[in-house]
């Protein structure tokens, strides 16, 4: 029965959601094409945007679902982790909603949101089962129990999958978020031309800055010398020309390698853990040869894969719905003065 209303406002995308008994009536997501110019997300505008685009979010999410405000058991806002600014919009607001209408509060973290998108839609995992979630700021294993019982097994010591994808666009001289711009690329381009080398991390963590600095190395030797040692051997003009003339090539091979990282370490973790049940999750996750050599590997070791809708792979506030469901169905509620950004503990680590 529980109608939720959930906001999202972690980062750059302004989103409100309802949902009633575990299904998602809407998931309505204001975008902020401010940061664009800027090469990255710039957190006062973040901020400042989300305060505009607040109230008529959540008004589009309610009218869409079909229910008003006096319908709505519980409000959910994403706690952590973010930029602290944009957080604080969407936790104030949430707060205030939950005070005006004397509806519990629920704080979720925007992690677990992101494993549980799997839950949105049908066909969904069963428990327990493994989640790659790879994002602009995050990349991690999570062995996920229950709705509300996970652990983080492995995770990035250094870059997010996403700014590897981003970082590596950004030495071609592509705009940000360069990430969609690879997978583009790529599709036209042979991932196994330029072998960029793995880095041998132990156990199921991930590492990415290894990779840049040998795109860097390789770009700056322009195919004239060893590919991925620091030489230097050819001009500005020379790496340019080099670039152009081999974009698809090198855009597939950087795209190959970040996927190899990737699926290398969830392979790993499913023979550790005997899980069979396994998800992606994140904005990543929309990177077609992530997606296909996910479920190329899930065909070979005969896993069940998943991998939500794109609208729930990003930022959205339909994840942060769906955790705020299972949360209340466990009666895990919140009181008003909780804090609109803190870490919050989600997972036994
Ligand atoms: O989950 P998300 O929307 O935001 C964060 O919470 O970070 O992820 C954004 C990240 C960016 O780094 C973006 O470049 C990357 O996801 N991304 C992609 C693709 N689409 C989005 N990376 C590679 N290929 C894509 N198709
Ligand atoms: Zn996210």
């Amino acid at each position: 029965m529980p109608v939720i209303l959930a906001i999202e406002s972690s980062c750059d995308e302004t989103s409100a959601a309802v949902c009633a008994d575990g299904k998602v009536l809407s998931n309505f997501i204001a975008t902020q094409a401010i940061h664009e110019q800027y090469g990255g997300v710039v957190p006062e505008l973040a901020s400042r945007a989300h305060m505009q685009h607040i109230v008529p979010v959540v008004d589009k999410a309610l009218k869409e679902a079909n229910h008003t405000l006096a319908e709505v058991d519980a409000i959910a806002f994403t706690q952590s982790p973010g930029l602290i600014g944009s957080l604080l919009v969407g936790g104030q607001f949430a707060k205030s909603l939950s005070l005006a209408l004397d509806k519990p509060l629920i704080a979720v973290h925007h992690m677990q949101a992101h494993v549980l998108a799997n839950l949105i839609d049908d066909p969904k995992p069963a428990f327990p089962f493994l989640c790659l979630t790879v994002s602009g700021g995050h990349t991690q294993i999570v062995l996920c129990e229950s709705p509300v019982k996970m652990k983080v097994i492995g995770e990035t010591i250094d870059d997010a999958a996403g700014e590897a994808f981003d970082k590596s666009a950004k030495l071609l001289g592509l705009p940000y978020p360069g990430g969609p711009l690879i997978d583009k690329y790529a599709k036209e381009g042979n991932p196994n031309r330029f072998p960029f080398p793995e880095p041998q991390i132990a156990g199921l963590n991930f590492s990415f800055s290894g990779l840049k600095t040998s795109i860097l190395y390789f770009l700056q030797n322009a195919g004239k010398s060893n590919l991925f040692k620091e030489e230097f051997t050819a001009t500005e003009e020379e790496k340019q020309a080099f670039i152009q003339d081999n974009l698809a090539d090198i855009c597939a091979s950087i795209q190959h390698r970040i996927v190899t990282i990737l699926l290398n370490k969830v392979k790993k973790a499913a023979v550790e853990t005997g899980i069979k049940e396994i998800c992606l999750a994140g904005g990543v996750s929309a990177n077609s040869g992530l997606r296909n050599s996910f479920q190329e590997m899930g065909k070979k070791y005969n896993w069940n894969t998943y991998i939500p809708a794109f609208q729930y792979c990003t930022d959205n506030a339909g994840m942060i719905a769906i955790t705020a469901y299972y949360k209340f169905l466990e009666g895990q509620t919140d009181p008003i003065t909780i804090s609109s950004s803190a870490r919050a503990a989600w997972s036994s680590d």
